[in-house]
C-alpha cells in the first residue's frame, strides 16, 4: 500500500508538534536562571531548584528557594506600594488589569508552550482553554475595579494579600487570584507551585510590561516553607489559597487568631452522575473532559462516575471504547488528548493509589493503547466494582483514574453523590430538566453543571462546600473576599464590665430563694443538663438572680444531632421561615415586659430598649429571608450560571457576654432566616434571657432541632463545637484567645468561622448588622450551570 492509502485504513493522526523555540529562547534570554519579582525588579538568584518538563525529565530553568528573608522583601514591597495602589481610582486600576489582559493575548501562545513545557499539559488546552481564560480574568476584572464604589459601598481592599497556589492550572490560578485582589485594591505576594513557577515568571515580566507600579505584584518562588513564611508573615492581612486539603487545614491552623482574611480552594471527589434518559454519547463526551483534562489533575474533575444501573452495561461498553481511542503523548503535539503528569512523584502517588484500589476490591481497565516512555505518562484508567469504603472511592487521586459506581434510584445518585467530605462540584446528566433541576439543589457542592462538565467562567463564582473549603472566585461572590467593611478595620477592644463582688465562694451560700434550675433546650424540648451539675447567674451587685444547667460534651452532641435532624428548615421556604420568625419576634413582643424585668435584674440596665431591639431584629430578619436571593450569570458558553444562596447547614452560634437579649437573637436571627439551624450558647454571663426564651419558641411554631440552646461556659462549649464534625460553621462573639482556639479547631472539617477576636462588635447597630453581613456569613454560593439559549 501507498502512504496515502494506509493513512485512509488506519486513520491515524501524523504528529502535529508545536514549536518550543520561543519558549526556550525566553528561557535562555535569562539564562534559563531567575530570582524573585520584588518591587518591580528581578532579584539576584539564590539557592534554586530545578524546574523540568515532566514529558521528558529535561530541566527547563533554575528558579529559586524563597526564603523568609525574601517573603520579607516582598512584603515589605507589596505594603510601601498598598497606599498608592488602593487610592488609585477604579477606573485607573482597571486600566492596569486591562493592559495586562491585553498583554497575554498578545503573547498567548508564548505563555501556552511554557505552560504546557512545564507542566506537561496539552498544547490543545493550555491554548485553548487556561491562556484565554487568564486573559478573560483580567478583562472581568478590569470592570469590577471601575464599578467597586457602586457596588460594593463602604467597602475597602485587605491590605497586603498573601497567595499561594498549585501546579495544575499554574497562570489560571495566579489570574484568579491576581485579578481580583488588584481590582479591589490590594497587593500581593504571590507563591506559585515549586513544580510550575514559570509562566508566574513571565507574568512578571508582564507586569512590568504594563507598567504596573513597583511592589502592586511581588512573585516569589519556592516550596512549602517559603508559602509557610507567607502564611505566618505578620504584615499580610489575608491568605489566599489554592491546593491539597491537608495543607489549606495547615494554613488554616497557621492563620488561626492573627485577623487575616482566609480563603481556601481545596480538594474534591466530584461525581458526576449519569440517569438512564441521559443522552449516553455526550455524557461520554463530557466525562472525557470531566477525568481526562488535564491528566486528571483537577480538583473539580468528575472522578467519581455514578451510573445508572439500568444503563451501566452499555455505558461501560461505550466507555472502553472511547477511552481505546484516547491518544496519550508528547503534550506539544496538537493532536494529544492527554499529557504528562506533573511530576515523577504525583505518577508514584497515583500508581499507587490505583493499587489500593486494586487491593480492595476494585477491578482496573486500561485501554490496549500505547503510552511514549521516559516521562511521566499514564493511561486513562478505569476502576470498576468498588464499594463506598474503597479507598480510591473516597481519596483525591489527582490523576486519570475514574471510579465508578451505580445506583437504582435518583435518591441513591443523590446519597451516593453526597458520601463524602468534600464539596467541590457535581455533573448530571439528564434529558429530564424536571430531574436535572431536582437534584441539583440536593447536592451539596459549590458548583453543579448540567448536561456539560467543568465549565468555568471569570463572572461565575467558583468554590467548595464542606472540606473543599470557603471562599469563592470568581463574579461578584469573589471579589467580596478581596473586600473588608469599612467599619471592620477600625474596631476597638472590648472592655468588659467590671465583674461585680459580692459572690460567695461557697455555690450552696447563695442558693436561697432559688428553687429552679432552668433547663437546656434540645430539640424541641426541654433537657436536664448531663452533668447534673448547675451554674449560678448573678445581678449587677454579685445577688444571685438564677440558676442554670451547667452543659458538657454530651448536651452538645445531643443539641448537634438534634440540629442535623432538623436540616430540613433550609428546604422550607423562605416564605415560610420569614412567618416563623415574624411570629417569634411578635410573640416576644407579647412578653416584653417580663423579658425586660429579666434583663434588668441580670444586668441593672432598663431591659425595654434590648427587648424591643431584639424584636425588631427578628423583624428585620423575617424581612430578609425572602429578600437575600441569588443571581444569574451570564458566561460566554451558552449557559446560564443560577447562583443559588443556600444555608451552611448546622451552625454553632456562641453569644457575647453583654447584652443577653439581643446578643443571641442578633446572631441566630440571620442564620436562621438563611435556613441554619443552630446550636446557641447564650452569654456565659447572663443566659436567663435565652433559657425565657423557650417559651416563646415553643409558642412560635419554629420546628423542634432548629434552635437548640446549651447553657454553661463559653469556652469550654466552643472548643467542643469547634472539634464537632457534625457542625459547619461556627460563630463566637467573645475573648481574643477562645476566638484563636475556635479558628484552630475548626480546621478538623473546614468549618466556617466567624469571631470577635476580643474586639466590640456593637451588635445594636443596625446600620452595620440589620444588613448583608451576617448573612454572608451564614450562607454559600452555589453556582449551577444550565445549558440556556444553545
Ligand atoms: P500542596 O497543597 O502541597 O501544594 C499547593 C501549594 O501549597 C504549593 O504552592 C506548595 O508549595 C504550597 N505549600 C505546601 N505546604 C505548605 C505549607 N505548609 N504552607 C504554605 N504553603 C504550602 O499540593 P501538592 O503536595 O503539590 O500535591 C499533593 C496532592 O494535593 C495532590 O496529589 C492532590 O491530591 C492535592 N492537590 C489538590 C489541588 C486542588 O486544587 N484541589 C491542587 C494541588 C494538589
Ligand atoms: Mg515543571
Amino acid at each position: 500500500m501507498n502512504k496515502i492509502a494506509e493513512i485512509f485504513t488506519s486513520l491515524d493522526y501524523g504528529p502535529a508538534p508545536e514549536s518550543a523555540d520561543v519558549a526556550l529562547a525566553w528561557l535562555a534570554a535569562h539564562d534559563n536562571t531567575f530570582g524573585h519579582f520584588i518591587n518591580g525588579a528581578w532579584t539576584k538568584p539564590g539557592k534554586t531548584f530545578a524546574s523540568e518538563n515532566p514529558a521528558n525529565g529535561k530541566v527547563l530553568a533554575q528558579v529559586t528557594d524563597g526564603t523568609a528573608a525574601d517573603v520579607d522583601a516582598a512584603v515589605k514591597a507589596a505594603r510601601a506600594a498598598f497606599p498608592k495602589w488602593s487610592a488609585l481610582s477604579g477606573y485607573q486600576r482597571g486600566k492596569y488589569l486591562y493592559a495586562i489582559a491585553r498583554l497575554i493575548q498578545k503573547h498567548s501562545r508564548l505563555f501556552a508552550v511554557l505552560e504546557t513545557m512545564d507542566n506537561g499539559k496539552p498544547i490543545r488546552e493550555s491554548r485553548d482553554v487556561d491562556i484565554p481564560l487568564v486573559a478573560r480574568h483580567f478583562y472581568h476584572h478590569a470592570g469590577w475595579a471601575q464599578h467597586l464604589e457602586r457596588e460594593f459601598p463602604d467597602h475597602v481592599p485587605y491590605g497586603v494579600c498573601g497567595q499561594i497556589i498549585p501546579w495544575n492550572f499554574p497562570l489560571l490560578m495566579l489570574a484568579w487570584k491576581i485579578a481580583p485582589a488588584l481590582a479591589a485594591g490590594n497587593t500581593v505576594v504571590l507563591k506559585p507551585a515549586e513544580f510550575t513557577s514559570l509562566t508566574a515568571l513571565l507574568f512578571a515580566e508582564i507586569c512590568d510590561k504594563a507598567h504596573l507600579p513597583k511592589g502592586v505584584v511581588n512573585i516569589v518562588t519556592g516550596e512549602g516553607d517559603t508559602g509557610a513564611a507567607i502564611t505566618g508573615h505578620p504584615d499580610i492581612d489575608k491568605i489566599a489559597f489554592t491546593g491539597s486539603t491537608e495543607v489549606g487545614k495547615i494554613i488554616r491552623r497557621a492563620t488561626a487568631g492573627t485577623g487575616k482574611g482566609i480563603s481556601l480552594e481545596l480538594g474534591g471527589k466530584s461525581p458526576y452522575i449519569v440517569f438512564d434518559d441521559a443522552d449516553i454519547d455526550s455524557a461520554i463526551e463530557g466525562l472525557v473532559d470531566a477525568i481526562w483534562f488535564n491528566q486528571g489533575q483537577v480538583c473539580c474533575a468528575g472522578s467519581r462516575l455514578l451510573v445508572q444501573e439500568s444503563i451501566e452495561e452499555r455505558f461501560l461498553e461505550k466507555l472502553k471504547k472511547r477511552m481505546s481511542t484516547l491518544r496519550v503523548g508528547d503534550p506539544l503535539d496538537k493532536a494529544v488528548d492527554i499529557g504528562a503528569l506533573v511530576a515523577p512523584v504525583q505518577v508514584e502517588r497515583v500508581r499507587d493509589l490505583v493499587k489500593k484500589g486494586v487491593a480492595e476490591g476494585g477491578q482496573l481497565y486500561e485501554p490496549d493503547i500505547d503510552v511514549p516512555g521516559g516521562g511521566c505518562f499514564l493511561k486513562p484508567t478505569l476502576i470498576t466494582n468498588v464499594s463506598t469504603a474503597n479507598t480510591v472511592a473516597n481519596e483525591e487521586i489527582f490523576g486519570p483514574v475514574l471510579v465508578e459506581m451505580s445506583f437504582r434510584t435518583p435518591e441513591e445518585a443523590v446519597a451516593l453523590a453526597n458520601n463524602t467530605r468534600y464539596g467541590l462540584a457535581a455533573t448530571i446528566w439528564t434529558e429530564n430538566v424536571n430531574l436535572a433541576l431536582d437534584i441539583a439543589p440536593k447536592l451539596k457542592a459549590g458548583v453543579v453543571w448540567i448536561n456539560s462538565t467543568n465549565n468555568f467562567d471569570a463572572a461565575v463564582g467558583f468554590g467548595g462546600y464542606k472540606e473543599s473549603g470557603f471562599g469563592r472566585e470568581g463574579g461578584r461572590e469573589g471579589m467580596a473576599f478581596y473586600l473588608k467593611a469599612k467599619w471592620e478595620k477600625e474596631l476597638k477592644p472590648f472592655v468588659a464590665a467590671a465583674a461585680k463582688s459580692g459572690k460567695s465562694a461557697n455555690p450552696l451560700d447563695d442558693a436561697g430563694g432559688i428553687d429552679q434550675t432552668a433547663k437546656m433546650y434540645i430539640a424541641g424540648k426541654q433537657a436536664r443538663p448531663d452533668s447534673g451539675y448547675s451554674r449560678p447567674v448573678h445581678g449587677p451587685s454579685g445577688a444571685l438572680v438564677g440558676e442554670v444547667g451547667d452543659g458538657n460534651r454530651k448536651d452538645i452532641r445531643n443539641a448537634v444531632e438534634a440540629a442535623r435532624a432538623a436540616l430540613g428548615w433550609a428546604t422550607t421556604s423562605a416564605h415560610n421561615r420569614a412567618q416563623i420568625l415574624y411570629f417569634l419576634a411578635e410573640n416576644l413582643e407579647y412578653r416584653a415586659d417580663e423579658f425586660a424585668a429579666r434583663l434588668r435584674a441580670q444586668t441593672g440596665e432598663d431591659g425595654a430598649a434590648e427587648v424591643a431591639a431584639s424584636v425588631e431584629r427578628l423583624f428585620a430578619f423575617a424581612g430578609w429571608a425572602d429578600k437575600y436571593d441569588g443571581a444569574v450569570h451570564n458566561p460566554p458558553q451558552r449557559m446560564v450560571a443560577t447562583a443559588m444562596v443556600e444555608a451552611l447547614g448546622a451552625m454553632a452560634i456562641l453569644a457575647p457576654p453583654s447584652r443577653p437579649l439581643l446578643g443571641s437573637i442578633a446572631l441566630i436571627a440571620p442564620a436562621l432566616a438563611m435556613g441554619n439551624t443552630v446550636v446557641l450558647v447564650p452569654s456565659e454571663r447572663s443566659p436567663l434571657s435565652m433559657t425565657d426564651f423557650y417559651q416563646v419558641l415553643e409558642t412560635s411554631d419554629v420546628p423542634s432541632g432548629v434552635l437548640n440552646i446549651v447553657t454553661g461556659e463559653s469556652k469550654v462549649l466552643a472548643k467542643t463545637l469547634a472539634e464537632h464534625d457534625g457542625i459547619d460553621a461556627i460563630w463566637f462573639a467573645g475573648d481574643a484567645e477562645t476566638s484563636a482556639m475556635v479558628e484552630k479547631a475548626s480546621a478538623g472539617n473546614v468549618k466556617q468561622t466567624w469571631t470577635s477576636r476580643g474586639l466590640y462588635y456593637d451588635l445594636s447597630d443596625k446600620a452595620k448588622f440589620e444588613g448583608d453581613y451576617f448573612l454572608r456569613r451564614a450562607t454559600q454560593v452555589k453556582n449551577v450551570w444550565i445549558p440556556y439559549g444553545a
